[in-house]
């Protein structure tokens, strides 16, 4: 099973990713906890990554797609993969869409999560994210159960993301209307697209995602 998650910033990728991971034990494969990796890592090429992404711009396709590839090449990966926020634009979509057929691999949906752009300003500026295991909370929807402590992993440190200031979630979303929103039309041409209400809780969403891997 092959499925992209598409949606804008906040609209619960991650959140949904992974409990696809959790049920079907299927890799999520998130670009951006990939890019904030090699963030934490230092180094130029991390502090390079870390200016675009405090801007709300997109990294370049080819960094991208090299991070993809040698993740998809990982035993782990030889049943599916979940894409979570990839692709990103057209160009992304297309050397999918190459990469998965050179490996004799077919991509089986793209599950887009449709939320309000005034939801995702409440969800991300409320958000807390672990940057040791990468789970995330919200201050008031799904606080952490002691203080700025992960339930995940026990990491003392819980930090907003420096990328979820209201500035940089804006510019975010504009880049999300103007370059990725247009692949849900490419999507939908190709009978793979399937559109959830990501306005409902968290578990109602996954009921959705459920049923429709039911049907698959
Ligand atoms: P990335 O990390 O991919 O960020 P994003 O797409 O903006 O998505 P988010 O992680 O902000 O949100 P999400 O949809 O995963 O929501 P979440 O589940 O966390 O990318 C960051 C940056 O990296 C980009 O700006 C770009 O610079 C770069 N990048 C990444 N991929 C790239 C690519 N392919 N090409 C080029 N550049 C790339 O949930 C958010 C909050 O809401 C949480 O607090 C959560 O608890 C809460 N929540 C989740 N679901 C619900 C719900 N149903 N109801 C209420 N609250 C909910």
């Amino acid at each position: 099973m092959h499925l992209v998650l598409l949606g804008p910033p906040g609209a619960g990728k991650g959140t949904q990713g992974k409990r696809i991971t959790q049920k079907y034990g299927i890799p999520n494969l998130s670009t951006g906890d990939m890019l904030r990796a090699t963030v934490a890592e230092g180094g130029e090429l991390g502090s390079k990554l870390k200016e675009v992404m405090d801007a709300g711009q997109l990294v370049s396709d080819a960094l991208i797609l090299q991070m993809i590839e040698e993740r998809l090449a990982a035993p782990d990966c030889e049943n599916g993969a979940i894409f979570d926020g990839f692709p990103r634009n057209g160009d992304q979509a297309d050397a999918l869409s190459e990469l998965l057929g050179k490996h004799d691999r077919l991509l089986d949906a793209a599950l887009y999560f449709n939320v309000s752009e005034e939801e995702v300003l409440r969800r991300l500026s409320g958000r807390l994210s672990c940057p040791n295991c990468g789970a995330v909370f919200h201050v008031t929807d799904n606080p952490p159960s002691r203080g700025g402590v992960c339930d995940a992993c026990g990491h003392d440190g819980l930090k907003k993301r420096s990328d979820d200031e209201e500035g940089v979630i804006r510019q975010r979303l504009g880049v999300y209307r103007e370059k990725t929103a247009p692949i849900i039309g490419y999507y939908k041409e190709k009978g793979l697209l399937h559109e959830i209400d990501a306005g409902r809780s968290p578990d109602t969403v996954f009921e959705d995602v459920t049923s429709l891997f039911g049907k698959k």
